[in-house]
């Protein structure tokens, strides 16, 4: 008799990629509204990046739980099309109200190329691979002195110049403005977050089909929201470089 191994299973495997897929639209979420911060000026969009690297322990274990996501989501999407291939139709027992799109049939190019573009997203604001200058970017701020002065914090002393602040902190909204200034760059993250909301309005609607929330009324809502929801997304992302490359957002702000 054979044992069941639910890795060999389809349901298992699509409860997989609905969590780990709900976690990933969770960051994005988040991650799209702190961008958004940007908007409100170079302190308060400064002090929200600042705010992120000092928590610590807190922002590596969300950097683990996003990271283990992404691994077992690729591993199970890659092994659900296995599956798909070895099996026949009958044996899927769930009645898929979702018709094939081009966002489905797309899936897996969506989400190579986001992919690759996480991995350049990285090298350029997060390990500043691409950019080494701009771990050199930082800003003074906090109380203003009103002479020149030598102020140690955390150990390491520094010059301070008159009417600057004492405290120094990695100046993110000069990175992203800068970042933002080349044409290329804004082209390369427009197509970035097309095919992230691409990706997700198959994905979210999917996710809730496997979570059994479906049928012919609710289904075509879910689509719907899907849909906003990509599409937000890719809204809300695609702001910030286009403004930048438009109307020159910030660039006055850094002296570009
Ligand atoms: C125009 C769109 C985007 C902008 C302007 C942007 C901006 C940034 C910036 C500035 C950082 C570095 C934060 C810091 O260390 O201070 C960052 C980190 C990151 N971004 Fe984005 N991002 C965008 C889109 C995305 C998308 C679509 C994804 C995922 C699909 C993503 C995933 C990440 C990840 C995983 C990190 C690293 C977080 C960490 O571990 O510190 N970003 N992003």
């Amino acid at each position: 008799m054979s044992k069941f191994n639910p890795f060999n299973s389809t349901i298992f495997n699509k409860v997989i990629m609905a969590i780990t897929g709900g976690i990933l639209v969770l960051f994005l979420l988040g991650h799209m509204m702190g961008n958004l911060l940007i908007f409100l000026g170079r302190d308060v969009f400064n002090s929200y990046a600042h705010f992120l690297q000092s928590t610590g322990e807190l922002l590596w274990i969300i950097r683990i739980v996003l990271l283990t996501s992404v691994i077992l989501h690729v591993i199970t999407a890659l092994r659900l099309k296995f599956l798909n291939n070895a099996s026949k139709p009958e044996n899927y027992k769930i009645k898929s109200y979702v018709k094939s799109t081009l966002y489905s049939r797309t899936m897996i190019y969506t989400g190579i190329m986001i992919f690759l573009l996480v991995t350049y997203h990285l090298l350029h604001y997060t390990i500043y691979v691409t950019n080494p200058e701009f771990s050199e970017f930082h800003e003074q701020y906090g109380p203003k002195i009103n002479t020149e002065a030598v102020v140690e914090t955390n150990g390491v002393e520094m010059t301070v110049n008159a009417g600057e602040g004492i405290f120094n902190r990695h100046d993110a909204y000069k990175m992203v403005i800068t970042g933002f200034s080349q044409p290329l760059i804004v082209v390369v993250y427009v197509l970035f977050v097309f095919f992230v909301g691409m990706h997700l309005i198959h994905a979210i609607q999917s996710m809730f089909q496997t979570l059994g929330v479906n049928g012919p009324r609710i289904t075509p809502i879910l689509i719907n929201c899907s849909k906003i929801l990509g599409w937000g997304l890719f809204l809300g992302f695609s702001s910030v470089p286009l403004s930048v490359l438009i109307f020159g957002l910030g660039k006055g702000v850094i002296g570009l």
